[in-house]
């Protein structure tokens, strides 16, 4: 019988150079779009796929990641004590019961597929996904994780999340070709890391988000560096394609690059004007600002 998915792992022990100075004490994955970090966003997406483990790769300055995901008890009894139930409840939405967060160190960031590789003692021999954070996905419904995960339910195959992307950008994504489409979703053929513009096989790009069976972590054993000098989890996948079929999905949804400047300045702007509490003060101060551009 197929197992489900129950648990996501989040790599995030990567250096996050795009976004230094700002990233020099604090982790990316805990910039805050309007007010919540990236990461609670990640991890939201992933408890509404009915994930309850969550498998957190980390590095050195990410511990105040760990700390988010910790139980605040003096900021709690200070809350307690002034009566301030409404941010108590909150501070206890961060982590919902019954979810499970487990830490563990990357000794040294070797790239993707290396972060991956360290959660095999936690995942075991089972399917599970792969979030990263900084790669926000927005569809108002379900989320992102979840429309993968009903694809690996109905398929039992490895899922990647893919959309087109400008052709001469390829050489930041990893880039499919695919056969045959069956409607929002494609087998592999051919996968490669950061191809250039004028040798990549398509502008269809994986995104943060996969499906991953367990067959990945003897592929990730057997991968040497590759584009960047690091163990790409790209690459790790080419050589799971010889023995599985490993689709590409055209997710639903908008991404937000917020990995790097122009993506998170975006979603700082399109999560604010969709913030209960702030959209339609934000949306008349941006009309208003507007007429002066
Ligand atoms: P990125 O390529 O975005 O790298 O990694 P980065 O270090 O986060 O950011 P830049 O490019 O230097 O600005 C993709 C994902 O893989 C994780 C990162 O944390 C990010 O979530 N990663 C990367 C690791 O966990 N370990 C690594 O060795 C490399």
């Amino acid at each position: 019988m197929q197992k489900k998915v129950t648990k996501a792992v989040f790599p995030v022990a990567g250096l996050g150079s795009r976004f230094l100075p700002a990233t020099k004490a604090v982790p990316k994955e805990m910039l805050p779009i309007v007010d919540k970090p990236l990461m609670q966003y990640a991890v939201e997406e992933a408890v509404a796929a009915g994930i309850d483990t969550m498998i957190f790769i980390t590095g050195r300055s990410k511990n105040s990641i760990m700390e988010h995901y910790d139980k605040a008890y003096e900021l709690e009894k200070e809350l307690e004590a002034k009566n301030k139930t409404e941010i108590l409840n909150l501070l206890h939405s961060v982590i919902p019961p019954n979810i499970k967060c487990i830490f563990i160190r990357q000794p040294e960031p070797l790239g993707l597929g290396h972060a991956v590789s360290c959660a095999e003692p936690v995942v075991g021999d089972e399917p599970f996904a792969v979030i990263l954070p900084d790669d926000m996905i927005y569809d108002g419904t379900r989320g992102c994780t979840k429309q993968m995960v009903d694809l690996y339910e109905k398929t039992g195959s490895s899922v990647l999340a893919v959309e087109r992307v400008d052709p001469k950008e390829t050489d930041k994504y990893g880039i499919v070709r695919t056969g045959e489409s069956k409607g929002n979703y494609a087998a592999i053929e051919h996968i490669v890391e950061k191809p250039k513009p004028d040798v990549a096989p398509s502008n269809l790009a994986v995104v943060g988000r996969y499906i991953l069976t367990p067959a990945i972590f003897e592929k990730i054993k057997n991968t040497g560096r590759g584009a960047g000098g690091e163990i790409q989890l790209t690459d790790a996948i080419a050589d799971l394609m010889k023995d599985e079929q490993v689709l590409a999905y055209e997710f639903e949804g908008i991404r937000y690059d917020s990995g790097a400047k122009l993506g998170f300045l975006i979603a700082q702007v399109e999560y604010g004007l969709r913030h209960p509490e702030l959209k339609d003060d934000f949306k008349t101060y941006l009309k208003e600002f507007a007429k002066t551009l």
